[in-house]
């Protein structure tokens, strides 16, 4: 049986760094599950079902790939998927406190799954989901940050407000 991992996230919305490790991640395992989280605390700019789509158009043509929403705790998702990895990308020191954290309390949880940390293509190391949010519903466009579908959707939201 072959490797799999999962790719957990917001994903609100995905952008071309989140794209770049997909990428990435299918060159290392043999199939990747792309895991949205559908109900966090904070309340997201994009439903699951639009998440979903846009990951969807943005990974068109890649194989061995599966995106799905999930609810609860993201071991129990690894776990019920039969996968042995969680993937997550480190853009700069500034993440690495709060990944340090989770990978240790997913490892915790379940000491088998590991958590394997890739870093996007520098080219998107300033990139965050945050901030293509902030520039955009001030007016920026984010056409080379985010895949087509994603800049469409961002117009929509904030011409619609
Ligand atoms: O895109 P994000 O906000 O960096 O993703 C965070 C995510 C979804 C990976 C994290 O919040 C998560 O795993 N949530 C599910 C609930 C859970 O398992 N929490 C314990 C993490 S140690």
């Amino acid at each position: 049986m072959g490797k799999r991992a999962v790719y957990p996230g917001m994903f609100d919305p995905v952008h071309n760094g989140h794209c770049d490790l997909i990428e990435r991640s299918l060159r290392i395992f043999d199939e990747l599950i792309v895991a949205v989280l559908a109900n966090p605390s904070k309340q997201p700019l994009f439903s699951v079902k639009e998440r979903l789509e846009m990951i969807d158009e943005a990974t068109a043509g890649l194989t061995n790939l599966r995106i799905i929403s999930f609810d609860g705790l993201l071991i129990d998702l690894v776990a019920r998927e039969n996968a042995d990895c969680i993937v997550r990308g480190l853009r700069a020191i500034t993440d690495f406190e709060y990944e340090f954290q989770m990978a240790l309390m997913n490892r915790k949880l379940r000491s088998t799954v590991e958590t394997v940390f890739m870093m996007p293509h520098e080219r998107y190391t300033y990139l965050s989901s945050r901030l293509i949010k902030e520039v955009t519903s001030l007016g920026a466009s984010a056409a080379e940050l985010v895949p087509p579908l994603v800049e469409k959707r961002l117009v929509e939201k904030f011409s619609r407000k």
